[in-house]
């Protein structure tokens, strides 16, 4: 028996829409993210527990584990089941992650189970395609951070998909879900299908200066440049008085706001606890729309997915 844990992440991280992602530790100790315990069986089994597991579709072959399980076995060629146990801590459409955290749990824990037949890089990818599956098109923000922990920069270019970019240690990352629910597939298909050349060229300068600024350790620079121009201006009309709750927390202290992946959870960061503890405050008070909903106090998560047990 395997126990395997993976971290809720935010995709985008404001100005890198679906090539950055960056994966959350709440720093009271709270396990934000899906876990997965895998045993031997004749047949294949799925038991699904936890808070939002009430959430997961009826029939068996729509849940993801059984998607994660057919793939498995095809590209292993291993004719292999397992009885799986799902414990799905995360709340589905909320922004963070909540499939990559069930995507990698079940694939690692697979991978483990059968002594490692596919290397990290044929996993990330078929993460990346089970994503696809799930929202509509291949993303790696949330299923890279969350396999790999930190902050990951995705370049599929020449046998790379990730990198570990440095992030500032002492930043603190407030992220608030309201307790509803915004499919992926639908906040992308928002999005325009071309952007302006003026747009292209300060998105790219944003996010080149963002990672500059990451790599020279200019952390005032880089909190200034996460700017959202991709998603941000379209996604906010599914998101009430977003402006108004962008500039109190701006007001409040925090050094940059967005939206946490496709939404509806918002993030602020801060350098000072008092500051997010402030900004949590009101994130709670303010923000969530009944009693789902949940503000938690993280730094970045390190280590990704892991075994637990
Ligand atoms: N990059 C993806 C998007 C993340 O914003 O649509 C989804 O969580």
């Amino acid at each position: 028996m395997i126990k395997i844990y993976s971290p809720a992440s935010i995709g985008n991280v404001g100005v890198g829409f679906d090539i950055l992602g960056a994966a959350l530790a709440p720093i009271d100790g709270t396990l934000l993210g899906d876990c997965v315990i895998i045993k031997s069986s004749e047949n294949f089994e799925l038991i699904n527990k936890g808070r939002f597991s009430n959430q997961l579709p009826k029939n068996i072959e729509d849940n993801i584990v059984w998607k994660c399980w057919n793939y498995f076995k095809k590209i292993t060629n291993l004719k292999i089941s397992f009885s799986i146990t799902l414990e799905k801590n995360m709340p589905i459409g909320s922004g963070l992650g909540s499939s990559a955290c069930s995507i990698v749990s079940t694939l690692v824990a697979m991978n483990k189970f059968c002594n490692d037949p596919l290397t990290s890089k044929e996993l990330l990818i078929l993460m990346g395609r089970l994503e696809g599956k799930i929202s509509g098109s291949i993303h790696y923000d949330n299923v890279a951070p969350c396999y790999l922990g930190g902050l990951q920069l995705i370049i599929e270019n020449n046998n790379i998909i990730s990198q570990s970019i440095p992030y500032f240690q002492e930043w603190f990352w407030i992220i608030a879900w309201p307790g509803i629910k915004i499919p992926t597939e639908k906040a992308r298909k928002i999005l325009p299908k071309v952007y302006e050349k003026k747009i292209c060229i300060k998105h790219s300068q944003n996010l080149a200066g963002f990672i500059h600024a990451s790599h020279s350790k200019q952390e005032e620079l880089a909190a200034k440049l996460m700017i959202d121009l991709i998603a941000e201006p379209y996604r906010i009309n599914s998101l009430p008085n977003f402006l108004y709750i962008k500039k109190t927390i701006k007001k409040i202290g925090a050094i940059s706001f967005g939206i946490s992946g496709s939404g509806p959870t918002l993030f602020a960061i801060s350098k000072n606890v008092s500051i997010a503890k402030k900004i949590a405050y009101w994130l709670s008070k303010n923000y969530l729309k009944n009693d789902q909903g949940f503000v938690h106090i993280c730094k970045l998560d390190q280590k990704g997915t892991r075994i637990i047990r």
